[in-house]
């Protein structure tokens, strides 16, 4: 199971909240398993891109509740689980059921929390499941990453940071370090995404019975 993309978090019936995912990293992840077998399932938010591979199940959500519910409903069913997407941290509150009228006044959104999707996964996962996560730092980059896995019980964790030119979102390239529970940390260069992905499935096979 992956997880690719940003989401769009409804803010009336034709605005919402959402970053700049192109969700290139999550598919990119999922035609390298497919290639080797896999039955890939891609929960997918908002993005521009096609799956290729027919070993491709793609389910399309919008917001973080989506993906949550999807991710926890087939949490069982998956073996690697890779949670690549970038999901939003806050959502509207209130959905105005209305498109939000223009006025001479500022206009004031209150936000609220949505669920850590990764966090909710790695309470349930159970022995013999692999779970990995992302992780985009601009400072303590290491420290946060280490802190991110365990908080959300990650099996290891993809660093990509925002100061190497060509990496991370948008780009067709990406530099990461993987840093597995023991704290040890593997650094690779900067490549393709479809590179990077070949990396992160061989880093699986060398390190995990699955
Ligand atoms: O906490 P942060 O958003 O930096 O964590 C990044 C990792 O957690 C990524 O693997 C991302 O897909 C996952 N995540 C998630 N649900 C959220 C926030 C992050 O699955 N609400």
């Amino acid at each position: 199971m992956i997880t690719a993309g940003p989401t769009h978090e409804p803010i009336d019936p034709v605005r919402f909240i959402g970053n700049h995912s192109s969700g290139k990293m999550g598919y990119a992840l999922a035609e390298v398993f497919a290639n080797q077998g896999a039955d890939v399932h891609l929960i997918s938010g908002p993005v521009h891109i096609r799956a290729k591979n027919p070993n491709i199940r793609v389910t399309r959500v919008k917001t973080a509740d989506e993906m949550n519910s999807v991710c926890i409903q087939e949490l069982e069913n998956s073996d690697i689980i890779i949670l690549s997407a970038a999901v939003a941290d806050f959502k509207p509150e209130n959905i105005a059921t209305e498109k939000i009228k223009k006025t001479d006044k500022n206009l004031t959104i209150q936000l609220t929390k949505t669920p850590d999707i990764a966090e909710g996964l790695g309470k349930l996962k159970k022995q013999g499941q692999v779970l990995a996560g992302f992780a985009l730092e601009t400072e303590h980059e290491v420290r946060n990453a280490i802190q991110k896995m365990e908080r959300k019980n990650f099996d290891f964790i993809v660093l990509n940071s925002l100061k190497d030119t060509g990496a991370g979102f948008g780009f067709d390239t990406n530099k990461i370090r993987i840093i597995n529970r023991s704290g040890k940390i593997f650094t690779y260069e900067l490549k393709e995404k479809s590179e990077v992905a070949k990396d992160i499935s061989r880093y699986i096979e060398a390190n995990f019975h699955v």
